[in-house]
């Protein structure tokens, strides 16, 4: 696909808020815009500005995985969510909840049967009910299943293999679906993985999507991550799955959308792959190149280009609201990242003047 022709980026101080072109606005009708938010009651004025003036929509980047709304058997924490569902209310922004069964950061007692004598399919349905069932018909949709499927066919298995697959067998996830649509009978529900438009991974992932909906899971959507690192970005491979899942009858959204402009050890987004910076390769800790964030500007146009050709993709988040708030800053180690289309000043990039332009 040809490169969109470079934008004259303005070199005058970053506009006001307000006189910004809104994202949101330039792709009504077509995409929903979304970003991921920590914490609706932690956002400062200026990021609550930005916030609304640029996105239709945000995910819940932690406060609804299992681990933090739900710290043990008895006990739920919906305070912050009680309140990021009130802000998103107030405010007219879609809410996508995220997650329900994910192997990260969920206790290791939910996949123990315990001396309350709860069996780990019990603890998902409990879960499943107290929690979408506390949010039903107020949120948009749910990330219901995360991260599912196999990153390699080891063992011939198309699976991930995790706590809930060795307690539960595949029915969880067939399960988890319908469990989600009995407490929450309108939201759209979708499955959501990392290399989902990997050939292999995407493989993989079709025939899992199939069995769901063979299996009466009433699947709306299938969320590719789009957790990508700068120069390597697979376009051809991101065009074919968008066609293939669409096939499916299924939305197709870019979920956690961000551009990694150090290299990392692979191109998952897998919590467990662990590597440490040093100072040295702490590149760009005091500011990121002009070039770099040239290419980046171009490879997000080149993104949206193919994204706004297709009208399957509903939705694009990316996942943090400036680099100031990219997990990439802490993932797979501590380094400087300057991944999204704000910086930390909250100004826009040039990848956001690209997308605008
Ligand atoms: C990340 C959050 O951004 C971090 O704040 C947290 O420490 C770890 O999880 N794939 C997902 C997201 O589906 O839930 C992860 O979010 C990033 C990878």
């Amino acid at each position: 696909m040809a490169t969109p022709p470079r934008k004259q980026l303005p070199n005058s101080a970053a506009p006001a808020i307000d006189s910004q072109p809104s994202l949101k606005a330039i792709s009504a009708g077509h995409l929903d815009i979304g970003c991921a938010v920590h914490d609706t009651q932690r956002l400062s004025p200026k990021e609550q500005q930005l916030l609304l003036h640029h996105f239709s929509s945000i995910t819940a980047e932690n406060v609804m995985k299992p681990e933090p709304i739900h710290p043990e058997p008895q006990r739920y924490r919906f305070e912050p969510v009680d309140a990021m569902v009130g802000f998103c209310e107030q405010h007219a922004l879609k809410l996508i909840g995220h997650t329900l069964a994910w192997h990260q950061q969920s206790p290791a007692w939910f996949f123990e049967t315990g001396d309350d004598g709860l069996s780990p399919k019990h603890r998902l349905s409990q879960h499943i009910a107290e929690v979408v069932g506390r949010y039903a018909g107020r949120l948009h949709a749910w990330d219901v299943v995360n991260e599912a499927v196999a990153d390699t066919a080891a063992n011939g298995e198309y699976l991930r293999d995790t706590p809930w697959l060795r307690a539960l067998g595949e029915d969880y996830l067939i399960q988890t679906f319908k469990e989600a649509r009995k407490a929450d009978p309108k939201a759209r529900l979708y499955y959501n993985d990392y290399n989902l438009e990997r050939r292999d991974k995407r493989a993989r992932a079709l025939k899992l999507l199939q069995r769901l909906l063979d299996a009466g899971a009433d699947v709306s959507g299938v969320g590719i991550q789009g957790h990508w690192i700068l120069d390597q970005v697979p376009f051809e491979e991101i065009e074919q799955s968008i066609e293939q899942y669409a096939a499916l009858g299924l939305e197709v959204m870019f979920t956690e959308l961000d551009l990694d402009v150090i290299d990392r050890p692979d191109c998952s987004a897998d919590l467990d792959v662990q590597r440490a910076y040093s100072l040295e390769e702490d590149l760009y800790r005091d500011g990121c190149p002009p070039d770099v964030l040239a290419r980046q500007a171009e490879q997000y146009a080149q993104l949206f280009q193919l994204f706004r050709q297709h009208p399957a993709v509903t939705r694009v988040t990316f996942w943090g609201l400036h680099d100031g708030q990219s997990w990439l800053n802490h993932w797979p180690g501590t380094r400087t990242n300057h991944p999204l289309l704000f910086d930390r000043a909250l100004n826009p990039k040039p990848a956001f003047w690209q997308l605008v332009g």
